[in-house]
């Protein structure tokens, strides 16, 4: 848990935790300043995101509600409070990834974001991802996963992983897709299938550590040394293995995620 360990093979040479905290804040002050799209217009606070500067994981959320509205802060009302215990079944705290949204001002009434409003607002998501540079990006919803997996069904594509575009921002990331947890709020059989998807985060985080390794190691061919640094090849085997697909929520608790 410590940032000695990340690699600078895999990440802008200029990246270190505090530029990436800077890199954050300077967004963010931009977010609360932006009137890029009309949703400025109503917001009470803009919701530009929060976590750990360090951190390998992204949730990406569609946008802020009410109680983010008034506070400022994401996930902060009952969707929020869903999430936090899906992150607790594995042993994971908030505090410990990165929790943003696509829009990053309320849609009134909670409505959906038009596409011009979301097309105005991604490019602050997509520089928070540069900064973070995460291995894995869980999206929340179908909207968030539509940026991510473009023509994916949230039927369909919940709780697996794929690749991501690098113009997303998180190139050597991969997507994870989940319902959103208001969906959970709203229909018991979301939830239970949430809860299941939950479960499978850490071993979609170990296959996107793997997948970096891998490609660290390649583009570390015909270098110098030709091979991947030890800590990087050590990395997917100090996280503990998932566990069993049918493992009681508390079997399911898990180390939190490392930070690099
Ligand atoms: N729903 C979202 O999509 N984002 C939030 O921050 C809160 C609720
Ligand atoms: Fe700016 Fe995004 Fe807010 Fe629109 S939603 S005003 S683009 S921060």
């Amino acid at each position: 848990m410590t940032s000695a360990s990340r690699s600078e093979a895999l990440e802008a040479p200029a990246s270190t935790p505090a530029s990436r905290s800077a890199a954050l804040e300077a967004i963010a002050a931009e977010v609360r300043a932006c009137t890029r799209c009309r949703l400025h217009a109503g917001r009470t606070h803009a919701v530009p995101g929060e976590g750990h500067p360090d951190t390998e994981v992204v949730f990406v959320g569609e946008g802020p509600g009410l109680n983010e509205d008034r506070q400022g802060r994401p996930f902060v009302g009952r969707a929020g409070d869903l999430l936090v215990r899906f992150l607790a079944t594995i042993g994971w705290r908030r505090e410990e990834v990165f929790i943003t949204n696509v829009v990053k001002c309320r849609p009134p009434d909670n409505r959906d974001p038009e596409p011009d409003e979301v097309a105005a607002c991604l490019p602050y998501l997509q520089r928070q991802l540069q900064a973070l540079d995460p291995a894995l990006v869980v999206t929340l919803g179908r909207h968030s996963m539509g940026r991510f997996i473009p023509g994916a069904r949230i039927t369909q594509a919940h709780g697996t992983v794929h690749p991501v575009d690098p113009a997303t921002g998180a190139g050597s990331a991969l997507v994870y897709a989940m319902f959103h947890p208001a969906a959970a709020l709203r229909a018991p059989d979301v939830e239970r299938q949430s809860y299941d998807d939950a479960a499978g985060i850490p071993a979609a985080l170990l296959e996107a550590r793997r997948r970096r390794v891998a490609t660290a190691a390649t583009a570390a061919t015909g270098a110098a040394t030709g091979e991947a640094r030890p800590e990087q090849a050590a990395a997917p085997e100090a996280f503990p293995a998932p566990p069993p697909p049918d493992a009681s929520p508390v079997d399911t608790a898990l180390d939190a995620p490392t930070f690099f």
